[in-house]
C-alpha cells in the first residue's frame, strides 16, 4: 500500500540520512526503482512530473500501475507516490487519483498567493493523510539551452511556508535541474543552514540531485536535507546502456529486437544508479 512520505522523512531527518525521490517515466523505470528499494530495504519516493503523468496516460493509470506492482512484486518497504512540481490543478487531480503525496510548486507566485494556495492544499492533504511539499526560491535549470543559476531561498519566506503545516520544504540553495554547468558555483550551505535554523525539524528537500558531488550531498544531509530528488541521472544511465546495446548490434542478434530484451540493459542501469544514490543518501536498511 502506498504511504504518505511523512513518517519516512521524519525518521530520515532524525537519523541524518535522506530518502531518494526517483522520477518515473514508464513501467520499466517504476519496476527497476521498486525492486531496488525492496532489495536494499530502503524507503523510496516515486516522483511523477505533470509531463510524465500525461505521458503515462494520466494519473489514474500511474496509480493503477504502481499499486499493481506493489502487490505483484510483494513490495513491503514504504513507498510514496508523489507529484513532482505540481500546479494547483495538477495537485488536486493527483489527490483525486490516489497519489499519497504531492508537491505544490507555488514558487512562481507572489509569496501571498503561494501562501494562500499552499494553505488550502495543506488542509486537504491533512484530511486525507497525504504528505505535501512546498517550494520557496525557484530551482533553476536548463530551458531552451539557457542555464539559469539556481536561486537561493529567503529563510524568512521558508519559515512562513513551513509554518503552514507542509510536510517537507524544498528551498532553493543554488541547485538546478539537469546537468550542472562547468562554472556552477556549488550549493549555498550558508542558505541551507539559515533555512534549517528557521524551520527546525522540517525535512528539507534538495532538488536537482543529478551531478551534485558526493561530499556536497553529505554536507547537505548533515544540514537538514532529508529528501533528494533524482531524475536526469537515471535517464542518462538508461540512455547510455540502451545506446551500447544497439551499437553493439545486440538488437540484430537472435531475438534481440524483443522489447523485453531491448529495454533490459537500460532497466539494469537504472537499478545501478538508484543503488548508488541510496548508498550515498544512507537510506539502505532504513525501511
Ligand atoms: P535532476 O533531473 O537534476 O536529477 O532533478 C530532479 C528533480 O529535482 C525533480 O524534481
Amino acid at each position: 500500500m502506498l504511504v504518505s512520505a511523512e513518517e519516512m522523512l521524519t525518521k530520515a531527518k532524525a537519523g541524518k540520512y535522506a530518502v531518494g525521490q526517483f522520477n518515473i517515466n514508464n513501467l520499466e523505470w517504476t519496476k527497476a526503482i521498486l525492486q531496488t528499494a525492496q532489495e536494499l530495504n530502503s524507503p523510496v519516493i516515486l516522483g511523477v512530473s505533470e509531463g510524465a503523468g500525461k505521458y503515462m496516460c494520466g494519473y489514474k493509470t500511474v496509480v493503477g500501475m504502481v499499486n499493481g506492482m506493489l502487490e505483484e512484486l510483494n513490495i513491503t518497504v514504504p513507498v510514496a507516490l508523489h507529484l513532482d512540481h505540481g500546479s494547483y490543478e495538477g495537485a488536486k487531480a493527483c489527490i483525486e487519483a490516489g497519489f499519497s503525496s504531492i508537491m505544490f510548486d507555488g514558487s512562481h507566485y507572489p509569496i501571498e498567493e503561494n501562501v494562500a494556495k499552499t494553505k488550502e492544499l495543506v488542509a486537504i492533504c491533512k484530511e486525507k493523510g497525504m504528505s505535501i511539499e512546498a517550494e520557496v526560491g525557484s530551482i533553476g535549470g536548463e530551458e531552451d539551452g539557457v542555464v539559469g543559476a539556481g536561486e537561493c531561498a529567503d529563510p524568512e519566506e521558508c519559515k512562513m511556508i513551513a509554518d503552514l503545516g507542509v510536510t517537507m520544504l524544498a528551498a532553493g540553495i543554488g541547485n538546478i535541474h539537469g546537468k550542472y554547468p562547468e562554472n556552477w558555483a556549488g550549493l549555498s550551505f550558508e542558505t541551507l543552514d539559515a533555512v534549517q535554523q528557521k524551520t527546525g525539524t522540517m525535512p528539507l528537500v534538495l532538488h536537482g540531485g543529478t551531478g551534485i558531488p558526493a561530499d556536497m550531498i553529505q554536507k547537505a544531509i548533515s544540514l537538514g536535507v532529508s529528501k533528494i530528488n533524482v531524475n536526469t541521472e537515471c535517464q542518462l544511465s538508461f540512455q547510455e546502456a540502451t545506446r551500447k546495446y544497439i551499437e553493439d548490434g545486440k538488437d540484430l542478434e537472435g531475438k534481440g529486437f524483443d522489447p523485453r530484451k531491448l529495454l533490459a540493459p537500460g532497466a539494469e542501469a537504472i537499478k545501478k544508479t538508484v543503488k548508488e544514490k541510496m548508498e550515498l543518501f544512507g537510506s539502505i536498511g532504513k525501511a
